[in-house]
């Protein structure tokens, strides 16, 4: 019965998409060019399970053929599962041809088609639980309340929630604000829309799995083991959802639902459950998700996914403004009798006198101490407060040190949020994090201006003076060890980054200092000690204490890898990388571009397409992907010849940089104001115009070796 259903979902979905693949192929030809935007895998699902790419109409009338072998007839759950599959690649050719001519079909507040960028972005809090599971939910809840209160459920506990039919009208209906930034993303109406969710499940196998195309056997257990999905399908569900439905399950994605007519349930997969009320719980147990619980006594929400919300000047109640006037954030590590655990003080005036839209000072210094606490750990804690107070619901924070801006709207003004909360959430998340090397914790939160004044110029400022000096002379050569991260093996199974002083994480996220206090934190974590007793090339940065520790924690995938070379056993990527390096032979240089860039290089190829050069763990001489950070060490390509071969970065990513770039420039070569040779998208995004261009500004790669 469920299996017939199947099949005769199966079939009319493959009609479908015969006819509009026949009507299109008529109308445009079947050399028209076909594919989705800002994506280097064609139609990725396709690509993934058969490895093929497929760019023209005419191709994809003849992959059509191809989908029907997956579609055979026995009456086994198998192959009503491969059937699921098939359905899930029609549903990618259907909206495929949405996207014919550069059309852009979808618009507000729906997606469609998620870029390559946008998931790799999702690797690292992924792998750190911080995102700790993909909620799918297609159709239309019983009411619409129920059907918001579902999504809030999941967005409270970080749940990446993407919504498809009927259930985003519902949740527009109830102003409920969504959007990629607070971890809400509706795909679109159509059920076939649904596919570009799976889409980013199997994009994941291809970036960070080192899934060769077409091993559909790899792919699968890649997808089940590692991508933590489930799906919510409300009733009714008739025998195209179904079929899609098996499609997901086949993946390794368990679907809940409501249906109670001509359902039968599969243990695990497919689930029978009465009261929407209680998908939330029944999902995470299926996929087996755990969610960190932070209990924090403040009287909004408090969760990862209201990192990215933002609060427009009209919605704000008050607001800190470090660029306008004194405020700071500290941390201060203090004996232990000198700190009081758990006490909150706020120096000043609450925030209800202040009047609505008003701008005020703000310093909050969080005190800790503890037997294993460090000075070197208060930057690595003082820069997770962004992040702590971004999650808080209704509050803003952007920048850092005496330079942040916070705003705090009106609607958690009026929830009853106040300053005092900023001490809550501080010390819960503090005391949550480090609780290996803090063992008390206090925080004073400064209102009073005057306070403020003093708190920024006298105790603040000389303090991150102190630890940039401290930074400033940590160099490779400067310290005993370095440190290994293998965070993101959770879905790159043979990739390990080597982090040292001068070379962070590639994502960006991972200084020396960082792993060192991860490594504290957690002896047996993902930041092991590297020891640097023996060098082989110190050009090269190739150490056998290196070496030997990438074998063992790749399991031997990896034999050799220099920290300082990008031709010569270069370090591996996962995928996550803010920046994909790639060299330019043409001017025997290297193009940069970073995640957010999403036009063209002179490489002839976009950042997805070079980022798709390397990744999954493996090394790929001539690219690298590394942090946005690492562009101005000295240790970049040192090999090589080091910064000095930068011929073309997207002018954002060069402004970012600019500051630091020229100074490490002008320190290594003597090159005053670097970057202003250094091309961009406005200058040339073609080899010759940039050459030409680099000619004219005299750029020192012109004249080095050739790197090949
Ligand atoms: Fe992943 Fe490397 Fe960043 Fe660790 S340092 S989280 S392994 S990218
Ligand atoms: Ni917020
Ligand atoms: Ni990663």
């Amino acid at each position: 019965m469920l299996i017939n259903r199947i099949f005769n979902g199966n079939d009319a979905v493959y009609g479908l998409t015969v006819n509009a693949v026949d009507e299109a192929v008529k109308e445009h030809g079947a050399d028209k060019p076909v594919g989705f935007p800002h994506t280097a895998y064609c139609l990725p699902c396709y690509y993934a399970v058969t490895g093929v790419k497929v760019k023209t109409l005419g191709e994809l009338k003849e992959a059509l053929g191809v989908v029907k072998t997956l579609m055979t007839r026995n009456h086994e759950l198998d192959d009503a599962l491969m059937s699921g599959v098939a359905t899930a690649l029609c549903a990618e050719f259907i909206e495929a041809l949405k996207y014919l001519d550069g059309a852009e079909p979808y618009s507000e507040p729906c997606y469609g088609h998620l870029a390559d960028s946008i998931i790799r972005e999702l690797g690292v809090p992924l792998v750190t639980g911080d995102i700790p599971g993909v909620a799918v939910i297609l159709g239309s809840a019983p009411t619409a309340q129920e059907g918001v209160d579902l999504i809030k459920s999941y967005q409270k506990q970080g749940i990446l929630v993407t919504l498809v039919g009927g259930i985003i009208d519902q949740a527009t209906e109830l102003g409920l604000k969504m959007g990629y930034n607070v971890r809400i993303v509706p795909l679109g109406k159509d059920v076939t829309s649904v596919i570009h969710v799976v889409s980013v499940a199997i994009r994941a196998a291809l970036i960070f799995g080192n899934v060769t195309p077409g091993d559909a056997g790899a792919l699968l257990t890649y997808t089940k083991d590692r991508v933590p999905a489930f799906v919510n399908a409300f009733k009714p569900i008739d025998d195209v959802i179904l079929a899609a439905g098996a499609g997901a399950i086949k993946l390794g994605f368990p679907v809940i639902s409501n249906e109670d007519e001509n359902i039968v349930e599969v243990p695990g997969a497919l689930i029978a459950c009465p009261d929407v009320a209680d998908f939330n719980k029944v999902s995470l147990e299926a996929r087996g998700i755990k969610i960190k619980i932070t209990d924090i006594d403040i009287p909004v929400a408090f969760a990862s996914a209201f990192e990215g919300e933002i609060i427009r000047r009209k919605d704000m109640q008050v607001e800190f403004d470090g660029s306008r006037v004194d405020c700071a954030e500290l941390v201060q590590t203090k004996n232990m009798d000198e700190v009081e655990d758990h006490k909150i003080t706020v120096v000043g005036p609450e925030v209800d006198t202040f009047e609505e839209g008003s701008k005020h000072s703000l310093a909050y210094v969080v005190e800790v101490a503890g037997k294993k606490m460090q000075p070197d750990f208060e930057p690595v804690i003082e820069r997770k407060f962004h992040n702590y107070i971004n999650c808080i619901e209704g509050v803003y924070h952007t920048g850092q040190r005496d330079m942040f801006r916070i705003r705090i709207s009106k609607d958690a003004f009026n929830a009853g949020f106040r300053a005092k909360h900023f001490g809550e959430v501080l010390y819960a998340q503090v005391k949550n994090e480090f609780e290996a090397v803090v063992d008390k914790c206090a925080v004073t939160i400064y209102t009073d201006p005057a306070e403020c004044t003093r708190i920024r110029h006298e105790v603040a400022i000389p303090t991150f003076d102190r630890r940039d000096e401290r930074l400033d002379t940590l160099t490779d050569e400067s310290v005993d060890v370095y440190y290994s991260c293998i965070l993101c093996q959770a879905f790159s199974p043979s990739h390990v980054c080597v982090v040292t002083p001068e070379r962070l994480g590639l994502c960006g996220a991972v200084s020396w200092l960082d792993a060192k206090a991860t490594h504290e934190l957690d002896p047996n974590g993902p930041c092991q000690v590297i020891t640097k007793e023996r060098p082989i090339d110190e050009n090269l940065g190739s150490y056998e204490d290196v070496d030997e520790a990438v074998q063992k924690f790749s399991q031997g995938a990896l034999e050799h890898v220099t920290l300082y070379s990008i031709m010569q056993d270069p370090m591996t990527s996962c995928g996550c990388f803010e920046c994909i390096c790639g060299i330019e032979p043409f001017s025997n240089g290297v193009v940069i571009a970073n995640r957010e860039y999403a036009g063209m290089t002179p490489l002839g190829m976009t950042f997805p397409e070079m980022a798709s050069m390397t990744g999954g763990g493996v090394q790929t001489p001539g690219f690298m992907g590394h942090g946005k950070h690492f562009i101005s060490s000295k240790k970049f390509m040192k090999a090589e010849g080091g910064i000095e071969r930068i011929v073309w970065m997207p002018k954002e990513l060069k402004d970012t940089v600019a500051e630091r770039l020229n100074k490490t420039a002008q320190e290594l070569y003597g090159i005053e104001n670097f970057t202003d040779m250094i091309g961009d998208e406005t200058v040339a995004t073609d080899p010759e115009a940039l050459v030409e261009f680099l000619t004219e500004k005299g750029h020192p790669a012109l004249s080095m070796e050739p790197m090949m």
